[in-house]
């Protein structure tokens, strides 16, 4: 069965909660979600490392993956501030997510950082959400999909096929478009950039599996703007941030857009409501 076929929820809380109130947030997420099955949606929630113990204790990776913000490179090393894979796998962690823009932007990250990120959270089996997205410079000069080819092809470098298939996701969040001065994105315009990004996967790693690969839509996603999105036919799932730090604001953008989702798919179960 495709991986496209279900559709991907997620939300990164960045430097918020603590994880008091990260399990809170997961608790009442999986009391509100618990009527829908694992072959329709997957959900994941991306805490700070600080949070990730505890969160994945409550649940499993088929109701809602736990992720880490980001991964070191290797084992074990003189790499202060750092955390290693062994770790993240100790305390439950299912996803990793790499390359967000605060990492490329506000920590300077280069591409070739998020390569070794990325080669080593696959490495150690993790599902590997490598995020990329072009500057609103890039944007205005006319040169966003070059500026994603760049970022997919160095940051999957090291990435085969078969790990690809298995293990991987991609979310696109134009710089422009994330946190509280962010415009989000046209849902036109994004779904253009997500064709753009699934050429490249297809070109990277061939056509079946590099059009299979989720590709997730991030940047001020919102109750409003959701459902637009969902419409369209490359965007596989919502990344969110502010909109979803509420979990019952969440559990609303999830219930407005599954429908939508499967009515594209053609999926729809008879007599049956999310
Ligand atoms: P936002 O964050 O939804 O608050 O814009 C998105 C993100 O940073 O992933």
């Amino acid at each position: 069965m495709s991986r496209l076929s279900k559709l991907y929820m997620g939300t990164n809380t960045k430097m918020y909660k603590t994880p008091v109130h990260a399990v809170r947030h997961l608790a009442r997420l999986t009391e509100l979600c618990s009527d829908i099955p694992p072959d329709v949606l997957q959900l994941f929630i991306i805490p700070s490392y600080t949070s990730i113990e505890g969160m994945a204790k409550l649940t499993t990776r088929d109701a809602i993956m736990v992720g880490a913000q980001s991964i070191g490179y290797e084992e074990e090393g003189q790499y202060t501030g750092e955390i290693s894979p062994l770790m993240l796998s100790e305390v439950g962690a299912d996803l990793v997510m790499v390359g967000h823009s605060e990492r490329r932007h506000t920590f300077l990250e280069s591409d070739f950082d998020e390569e070794r990120r990325v080669r080593c959270a696959i490495e150690h089996d993790f599902t590997t959400l490598l995020c990329v997205g072009e500057t609103l410079e890039q944007k205005q000069y006319g040169v966003s999909r070059e500026a994603l080819a760049v970022q997919l092809k160095i940051g999957l470098h090291s990435v085969t096929a078969s790990q690809a298939n298995d293990k991987l996701w991609i979310a696109y969040e134009p710089v422009w478009a994330i946190g509280v001065n962010g415009v989000p994105a046209d849902e036109s315009y994004a779904n253009a950039m997500h064709g753009e990004i699934k050429a490249a996967l297809s070109e990277i790693f061939g056509s079946e599996i590099g059009g299979d690969i989720p590709v997730l839509y991030g940047g001020s996603v919102n109750l409003q703007n959701a459902e637009k999105l969902i419409r369209q036919p490359n965007i596989d799932g919502l990344f969110i941030g502010r909109g979803a730090w509420d979990a019952d604001n969440f559990n609303s953008i999830i219930r407005a857009v599954l429908p939508l989702f499967q009515e594209r798919k053609g999926s729809v179960r008879s007599g049956k409501e999310w």
